[in-house]
């Protein structure tokens, strides 16, 4: 329990708060729906549970709009509900990562509230990035600078000063050049780490130094590549952003184990080596297959530079095929070979058109060959019963404020974050005694836990076999490339254990070993098929 690496090669498991279970049946999953479900958590065989936001918020964007750091949304519980969720992780031999959202609070925050009483030019205004508006009144914003969610990135308030936000206009950033802000984020974080946090997931961790100039740049300038040197871009991935990591770094190597954390960074892979050192944060997601399209030299090329990196920084790799930001990969792997599934998340449409039965078995295959690799699996819930991206969404049932600030251009990403089905009838499929939050479509009934439970072949029961036997295959982080031809992607890791990959069109045969696992309900031993993955013993 007390390994300072068990990070290293942990299967984490992502649980959105309001959508995994629902004790009281208000619609809205919380802290009790989740512990009721350890034993679930236990018997799939994962190491960790990374909770996304369960603080108190608006949810202007579900949760990732912080009104306070050190407490519990009253509607997914309290902080009593919270040290029972930690003891009883542990007690199932569980750690537990919580979500840290540090570039912006929400608008309803203590400080942000200050901020807007005290007026322009005062210490509570410091906490945050005002400026004067443009124009002859200061009518029109500072700059043209667009928000991540689409629409203006400055929001004027009723004095006449604007603010930025890098986000929704609900997430004002915080200004990281303020003691204030820096000291108060230490005292959150050992707030946590003292309740018995093991870990913490570092939110869109590239922005929060900035270097806003007196005259501000266009959107255009701030955008062009070339036009600041590598760590000087006014706005993200600033090298000082370490200095702050450094300060967290020294409070998580205080707690014995020292408490892990991961960054979410999409900076280019070469910058992540600096958030992945053991000075920074530790360890850093790799994106790189989540846009990945089903080709095996990709994979490939991916596999060998994120195993670099991460002997460059120190730390050990990540692996990430579906979150709650992204169109599962499950539907994902249904659109055909090259794309990714960006069309489809921006239009909401149907085109191209997805082939199910193609998607699962792919995204079942590129599952096994990632908890084959070195370094640690993220999984998001519901990828383990190879939930499709939910599509038909009524427009106003939508809560992503992507869909909102960007209408017609953008569905958003509650197609990944609907209430898990339990069970195939009853009220939300067994979410809880009462509704969904986000509606859940009639054919979730098929995908329900108990349907999935007795049958072997099922995604369930392959992710169940898949991490027993990875906790016990775990080895040596580094591994021997086969070569079974262009498409095939192959592997030994030093133990013997051998993971292939088919992601051509023809039959794979292998007689170097005793096969362990397909990822294909259909295949014979020492045959791979088309879109499986299979895993042999020395
Ligand atoms: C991260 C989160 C995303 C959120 C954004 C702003 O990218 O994963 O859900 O909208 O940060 O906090
Ligand atoms: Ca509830």
């Amino acid at each position: 329990m007390n390994d300072p690496d068990w990070w290293r090669n942990a299967a984490v498991y992502q649980i959105y708060p309001r959508s995994f279970a629902d004790a009281n049946g208000d619609g809205i999953g919380d802290l009790a729906g989740i512990t009721s479900r350890i034993p679930y958590l236990r018997d799939l065989g994962i190491d960790a549970v990374w909770l996304s936001p369960f603080y108190p918020s608006a949810l202007s964007d579900g949760g990732y709009d912080v009104d306070e750091y050190r407490d519990v949304d009253p509607r997914i519980g309290s902080l009593d509900d919270f040290d029972l969720i930690v003891s009883a992780l542990h007690d199932a031999g569980l750690k537990i990562i919580v979500d840290i959202v540090p570039n912006h609070t929400s608008d309803r925050h203590a400080w942000f509230q200050e901020a807007l009483a005290a007026g322009p030019g005062s210490p509570a205004r410091d906490r945050y990035i005002f400026r004067g508006g443009k124009g002859e009144h200061g009518e029109l914003p500072p700059a043209d600078w667009q928000s991540k969610f689409g629409g203006p990135g400055w929001t004027r308030v009723p004095d006449g000063q604007w603010y930025l936000h890098t986000f929704a206009k609900e997430q004002p950033d915080l200004n990281w050049a303020n003691r204030e802000v820096r000291d108060d984020f230490l005292t959150t974080l050992a707030f946590w780490a003292d309740r018995g946090v093991d870990g913490f997931r570092v939110d869109v961790a590239h922005y929060l130094t900035k270097a806003i100039p007196e005259v501000l740049p266009s959107w255009e300038e701030l955008r062009s590549p070339g036009a600041y040197s590598e760590g000087f871009h006014p706005l993200v991935d600033r090298d000082e952003v370490h200095e702050i990591y450094a300060e967290w770094r020294a409070l998580f190597n205080s707690y014995a184990p020292p408490r892990a954390a991961v960054a979410e960074a999409w900076v280019p892979a070469h910058r992540r080596v600096r958030y992945a050192s053991p000075e920074s944060l530790g360890q850093a997601f790799n994106f790189d297959l989540l846009s990945a399209g089903w080709d095996a030299t990709e994979f490939r090329r991916i596999i060998s530079d994120n195993l670099d990196l991460a002997a460059r920084s120190g730390a050990s790799s990540t692996w990430v095929f579906s979150s709650h930001d992204k169109v599962r990969h499950a539907t994902r792997f249904g659109l055909g070979t090259r794309t990714n599934g960006k069309a489809w998340l921006l239009t909401g449409g149907t085109d191209p058109v997805e082939d199910r039965t193609l998607g699962l078995a792919r995204a079942r295959a590129a599952t096994l060959l990632s908890l084959a690799l070195p370094g640690s699996a993220y999984l998001y819930q519901g990828e383990e019963l190879g939930l499709p991206e939910v599509a038909e969404i009524p427009d106003e049932c939508r809560q992503d404020p992507a869909f909102y600030r960007n209408k017609g251009v953008e569905v958003g990403r509650d197609g990944c974050r609907v209430p898990l089905p339990w069970t195939p009838d009853g009220s939300s499929f067994g979410f809880g005694p009462g509704g969904a939050h986000l509606p859940q479509p009639a054919w979730f009934a098929g995908y329900a836990v108990t349907i999935q439970d007795n049958d072997p072949d099922s995604t369930l029961n392959l992710y169940r076999r898949a991490l027993d036997l990875r906790s016990r295959l775990r080895t040596q982080e580094s591994l021997e490339w086969l070569d079974l031809g262009p498409h095939v992607v192959a592997f030994r890791r030093p133990n013997g254990w051998t993971s292939i990959t088919n992601f051509g069109d023809e039959t794979v045969v292998f007689d170097g070993g005793e096969q362990l696992l397909s990822s294909s309900a259909t295949s014979e031993d020492g045959i791979v098929e088309p879109s499986t993955t299979a895993w042999f013993a020395a």
